[in-house]
């Protein structure tokens, strides 16, 4: 009786334990469906509207010329590189041309560039009836609608509205950071509204670049960098400031204080609170898969 019982509650234990496995094998891949959510939402966003991908799976559910949806918007980033999609579907064969609504000027004939504006370009792929439109360096003034029309009898248009926003960088913790004289500096500086990553993160300490500092080391990924000092003290307090390529930068006050100092108990915690709420951003799956490798091993034992 009490054998059978034991049985019981160890298989629901394997039950268990293969379950966590599998859902901690799955979360950890980056190709799952469970990873992908954490893709950020200007990521999302912007691959949802500017993906030909996206607007080829449309081509198959809704008959017309075009297979581009009527009222794309797209989003871009100042500085940034605006592709404006517009796909014919096969045999259409007119001439497409770009047309921006505001001032009626016309920009593109097929391959032609007829504005002056030398940051604009056709970007054509024949196989795939794509006709998009490319606008580089993208400035305030480019937001708008643009029609994308083709040569039939009578002509027949889809609009395409640019929206465009400005990169900001943003430090977890500023204006103000405290932190005890002797642990690691940690910032982190993320990128709100943004649409490409940026090509280089500068860190600063007041005016000079520290990125290339010994005792400093920076990471970067798509939409965010992270600085790291080691063995901070009273020479490291002061304005620092994260300075991304292609967004407007920000800064943050850090305040190194005596180990021993009673100068501030409750910045002091402060300090303390930031450290382990920006650890936690890195979740480790290593050592959860570790353990439960470790009771399933000893459960398989018993
Ligand atoms: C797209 O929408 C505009 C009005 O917003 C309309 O005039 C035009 O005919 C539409 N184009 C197509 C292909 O349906
Ligand atoms: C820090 O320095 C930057 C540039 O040097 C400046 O724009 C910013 O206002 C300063 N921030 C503070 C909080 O002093
Ligand atoms: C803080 O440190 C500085 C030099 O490192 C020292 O002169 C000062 O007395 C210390 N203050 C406190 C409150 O310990
Ligand atoms: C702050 O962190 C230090 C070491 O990192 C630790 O010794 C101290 O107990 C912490 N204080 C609080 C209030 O958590
Ligand atoms: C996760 O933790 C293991 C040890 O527990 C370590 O070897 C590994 O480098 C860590 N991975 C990351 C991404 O921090």
């Amino acid at each position: 009786m009490g054998g059978r019982k034991m049985d019981m509650s160890s298989t629901s234990l394997y039950i268990i334990v293969f379950t966590l496995i599998f859902h901690l094998v799955v979360a950890k891949s980056p190709d799952s469906t469970l990873y992908r959510p954490k893709r950020s939402y200007d990521v999302r966003h912007r691959s949802k509207e500017n993906s030909p991908d996206n607007a080829l799976k449309h081509a198959n559910d809704r008959p017309g010329i075009f297979a581009t949806d009527n009222s794309t918007v797209i989003l871009a980033q100042i500085g940034g590189t605006a592709t404006l999609p517009c796909v014919v579907r096969k045999f259409n064969t007119g001439v497409i041309s770009w047309i921006r609504k505001d001032d009626h000027r016309l920009l593109t004939v097929g391959l032609t560039t007829y504005s002056s504006d030398g940051r604009l370009l056709v970007e054509h792929v024949r196989h795939l009836q794509n006709w998009g439109l490319l606008i580089k360096h993208v400035q305030p003034s480019d937001a708008g609608i643009y029609e994308c029309q083709i040569s039939t009898h009578p002509p027949t248009s889809i609009f395409v509205i640019l929206k465009v926003t400005e990169a900001v960088a943003e430090i977890l913790g500023a204006p103000d950071l405290h932190i005890r004289a002797g642990s690691t500096l940690r910032l982190v500086c993320s990128l709100k509204h943004s649409t490409e990553p940026p090509s280089y993160v500068f860190w600063y300490h007041e005016r000079h670049m520290i990125n290339y500092d010994a005792g400093v080391l920076v990471l970067d990924d798509r939409s965010s960098s992270v600085l790291l000092l080691h063995e901070t003290d009273k020479s490291h307090n002061g304005n620092y400031t994260c300075s991304p390529s292609n967004a407007v930068p920000a800064s943050i006050n850090v305040h190194v204080l005596n180990a021993t100092a009673e100068e501030k108990p409750a910045a002091m915690q402060h300090a303390n609170t930031s450290t382990s709420s920006s650890t936690c951003i890195v979740f480790n799956f290593s050592v959860p898969v570790s353990l439960t490798v470790l009771v399933l091993q000893s459960a398989w034992e018993r």
